[in-house]
């Protein structure tokens, strides 16, 4: 159908998607008297439902999703009453960056979005029980939306390697808990035979409906942007599924009319699982893995499933794979946890890998660039964020206040 965006001046289908998108936009949540269907609106994710999984309401699990902030960070679009916000705009060397916080989800990560419609589609199917394997997030989200749905959820984790508030979320949700003595993508490769094997249905991002789900957030930030395609997006990435949908989303939209450029897309590796950047590095004439090592646990994966889509993705958006190395994450995160935005590590490695490419040049300092916090900070409590309260315990009264802020 709408394959090629429409000439000016001619009637445009775009128009018409982004009235659409933009009359769901404004329907207030009222949530006492309102209908599913105005919950449907509500949510960042069904609000686009024909271009994700056009499917009968009764079927759809969402608690809504998404919604989540579009912070102006950069030295010029920062605006007034955000000043300790464009300390992120200068150590990223950006005019016009916008800072997407998907940590504002939920279950505190993006993974909500696809999940909404992985879960939702498990619901069609009548699947009684769903299971993922997980750096953490991923199966804090089927955790939660499993439960909602009365679905049994069933996670399995690398041990030891899964930040603690992401393990709590999985426990109290109630999914059954499964640690493997291995890394994430041992658990990956066991957890397809699993749900082969025993029939149960699988909601990592090699299941298309996840990927589908997480294209909102493509969507999402483009109407946040009223319809106008930033120049560049940036995101971290480990298992790939994060840049194959937000590329698909990207593509959709142009192709609709909904925008009139693709943004260039930037995935950016932690240093230490980095299979992807070494591909990207030849030219993508092999594909790598790695035996993956990092602090930001979330991307700590060697041997991402979705690489071929991921692929199709850089090289459509004449994109970039970059590296950062666990200090630059380090130091990155503690520039936007100081800012009052926060992120988990995995997520700064958007503002390490912004940083870098606008000092190599590639990125342009005038333009306008969205990068995306993948996690919130309670996430992951321990990394690079000080464990104790300095100083003493001080009297309840004025003049020891006094002592202490005079030091
Ligand atoms: N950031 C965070 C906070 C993540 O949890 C993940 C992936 C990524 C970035 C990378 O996204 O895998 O689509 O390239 N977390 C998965 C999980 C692997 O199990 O929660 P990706």
């Amino acid at each position: 159908m709408f394959l090629t965006p429409e000439s000016d001046g001619a009637p445009s289908a775009g128009a018409t998607w982004r009235q659409l998108f933009d009359e769901r936009a404004c329907n207030p949540p009222i949530w006492s008297i309102s209908t599913d269907k105005l919950l449907l609106d509500y949510s960042g994710v069904w609000r686009y439902r024909e271009l994700i999984l056009p499917i009968p309401e009764q079927y759809v699990v969402s608690r809504p999703e998404g919604n989540t902030g579009l912070y102006p960070v950069g030295i010029e679009n920062c605006g007034a009453g955000r000043s300790g916000h464009r300390q992120i705009g200068i150590y990223a060397g950006l005019e016009r960056l916008f800072l997407k916080h998907e940590g504002e989800n939920p279950t505190g990560s993006f993974k909500d979005r696809g999940m909404t419609v992985g879960v939702t589609m498990a619901n069609v199917l009548g699947a009684k029980a769903v299971a993922c394997a997980s750096t953490g997030n991923t199966s804090a989200a089927l955790a939660s939306y499993a439960s909602q749905a009365g679905m049994s959820g069933i996670v399995f984790l690398p041990a030891g390697n899964v930040a603690g508030g992401k393990l709590a979320q999985s426990l109290a949700y109630g999914a059954k808990a499964i640690q493997i003595a291995g890394d994430f993508d041992d658990a990956m490769r066991l957890v397809e035979q699993v749900c082969n094997d025993l029939g149960i249905y699988l909601l990592n991002s090699l299941n298309p409906f996840r990927v589908e789900g997480q294209k909102a957030i493509g969507f999402e930030i483009l109407q946040q942007l009223d319809w106008q395609a930033p120049d560049w997006l940036v995101l971290p990435a480990g298992n790939l599924g994060n840049t194959s949908a937000i590329g698909k989303a990207f593509r959709q939209a142009y192709q609709l009319s909904l925008i009139n450029h693709l943004p260039r897309i930037a995935s950016i590796q932690a240093a230490g699982a980095n299979p992807f950047y070494r591909s990207y590095m030849q030219g993508f004439a092999k594909r790598e893995s790695v035996h993956a090592d990092t602090l930001a646990t979330a991307i700590k994966i060697g041997d991402p499933v979705s690489y071929t889509r991921a692929r199709r993705v850089i090289e459509e958006s004449d994109g970039i794979v970059e590296e950062v190395s666990d200090d630059e994450i380090l130091a990155a995160k503690a520039v936007i946890d100081r800012a009052g935005i926060g992120c988990e590590p995995a997520s700064a490695a958007t503002l390490a890998g912004i940083r870098k490419l606008v000092a190599r040049g590639v990125i342009k300092h005038d333009e306008q660039v969205v990068g995306i916090l993948t996690g919130t900070l309670l996430k992951d409590s321990k990394t690079g964020i000080p464990q104790e309260v300095s100083g003493d315990v001080i009297a309840a009264t004025i003049d020891a206040v006094r002592g202490v802020l005079s030091e």
